[in-house]
């Protein structure tokens, strides 16, 4: 496994992350297998959010947690909030409320990271900083970010918030990849020249921030797995070419697209499946070539200018 270093002082977080975002159904039995599956392949940052489930995913890994506290100093454990009631909530008493409602749902006392879900158009970042301030005070929340922003909102929160923004969670996968896309097609009229990011992922590298990418396996937005999906012929044959020269899978060659990336990239997987945690594993492991990564780019329907 690869780590890298969360914030400025770390700690160090694995490459691969967990998301859990689809472990609402399991019972506590599937969940600390599925827990200690993580762990054991060196997995220790687990991704959470107070809409998964509607709590129930919390809810479920805190019994692996209440059933066995000790695996809490093996984890890094984040969680998201902002997102109730049909819209984007940064206000400060939403704010506290929500954490209050993760640690109680995750059984723990602390998160090693708080990230804002979604931006909220009617942040006022002094407001939120406000928040921060109590929840670190508190020793509730270790470290803070920010998920789906772009780099100028990014700018915004930060110049208020008063907290160093570690982290930014983005969607990306070789069939979603509109902040590459942005750069590689700078001023030109093609599609892939619209900026949706305002270059995010240069940001974040010049910031020092952990790209955590989600739905790193999914066209669209959450429209299904590209693998062996028909619509992308070109794009699985090449994975499987590449898969059988590193001596993986598929689903490996996709992770390790988005971890050569030179910024502290991070894969954030959303299987549920024990043998497929292994796989995403091994994604920080292989290297792609600059010939390999480029044809992938490519075999997903996009060309070079
Ligand atoms: N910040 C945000 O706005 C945001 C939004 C969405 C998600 N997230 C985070 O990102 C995490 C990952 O998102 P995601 O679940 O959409 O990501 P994903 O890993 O791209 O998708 C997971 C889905 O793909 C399936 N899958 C995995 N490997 C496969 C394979 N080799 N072949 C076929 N199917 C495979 C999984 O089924 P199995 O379980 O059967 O393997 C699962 O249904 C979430 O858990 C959450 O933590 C964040």
């Amino acid at each position: 496994m690869k780590y890298i270093t969360f914030g400025k002082q770390g700690p160090q977080v694995s490459a691969v992350g967990v998301g859990t975002m689809r472990i609402a159904g399991m019972d506590p039995q599937q969940a600390d297998t599925f827990v200690r599956s993580a762990l054991a392949e060196n997995i220790n940052f687990f991704d959470h959010a107070d809409i998964y489930g509607g709590g129930r995913s919390e809810e479920i890994f805190g019994t692996v947690l209440a059933a066995d506290p000790s695996l809490r100093d093996q984890m890094f454990i984040q969680s998201k909030c902002a997102i109730h009631d049909g819209m984007y909530d940064f206000s400060k008493d939403y704010i506290l409320k929500s954490v209050d409602g993760i640690l109680a749902r995750l059984k723990t006392d602390h998160l090693d990271a708080l990230l804002l879900h979604r931006p909220d158009v009617l942040m006022e970042p002094e407001e939120v900083g406000e928040a921060f301030a109590e929840l670190k005070k508190a020793g509730k929340v270790r470290q803070f970010g920010v998920s789906n922003m772009n780099r100028w909102q990014i700018e915004l929160l930060g110049s208020g918030c008063g907290q160093p923004l570690a982290a930014n969670q983005m969607q990306l996968s070789i069939a979603h990849a509109p902040m590459i896309e942005e750069g590689i097609n700078v001023n030109t009229a093609f599609d892939g020249g619209v900026v949706r990011t305002a270059g995010v992922l240069e940001y974040c590298r010049m910031n020092d921030m952990v790209l955590e990418t989600w739905s790193p396996l999914q066209k669209g937005f959450f429209g299904g797995v590209f693998l062996n999906d028909p619509d992308y012929p070109e794009l699985n044959s090449l994975l499987n070419e590449l898969a059988e020269k590193y001596g993986v899978s598929a689903d490996v060659i996709a992770y390790a697209w988005i971890l050569r990336l030179p910024a502290k990239m991070q894969v954030i997987t959303g299987t549920t499946d024990p043998k497929r945690l292994h796989n995403a594993a091994l994604a920080a492991d292989i290297t792609l070539t600059r010939k390999e990564w480029y044809e992938l780019y490519k075999a997903a329907g996009r060309q070079l200018p």
